[in-house]
């Protein structure tokens, strides 16, 4: 599974975004520690608090798989048209982190198909855990 295949992952379960409030939508694609890939997009609610992102939803699926880490995420957000760099958000930072290692990799492009890779202690240094 390379980085490309993996954001092409991102960018097409972001088209099942279900996001009628934002009209922002958001892919995440992660490859976790057996090799199984495992997607997942941003789920609104007229509740707003109650809405899902699209990384909470990649793990969520990978936990219910039997994954426990991930190797690499891709990320795909923007709003309707195209794909824009959208990096995860604290709260998914923080949820990255929990079946993170110092390995690894959330990755995402930006407008001019730049690759930006960081890893989890890149977005969310000195971070908390039990
Ligand atoms: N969103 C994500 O899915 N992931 C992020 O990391 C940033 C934000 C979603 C939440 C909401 O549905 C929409 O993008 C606008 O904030």
């Amino acid at each position: 599974m390379t980085d490309d295949e993996l954001l092409d992952l991102a960018r097409a379960v972001r088209e099942k975004a279900y996001c009628p409030y934002s009209n922002f939508r958001v892919g995440a694609a992660l490859l976790d520690e057996n090799g199984q890939v495992h997607v997942g997009c941003n789920v609104e609610n007229a509740a707003y608090p109650q809405g899902n992102c699209a990384e909470t939803s990649a793990i969520a699926a990978m936990i219910a798989a039997g994954g426990q880490r991930i190797v690499t995420i891709a990320v795909a957000g923007g709003g309707e048209a195209r794909t824009r760099a959208c990096t995860p958000c604290g709260g998914c930072r923080q949820r990255i982190y929990e079946f993170a290692d110092e390995n690894t990799r959330v990755i995402v492009k930006d407008d001019d198909d730049e690759w930006h890779t960081y890893t989890i202690n890149d977005l969310l240094p000195s971070s908390f855990h039990l």
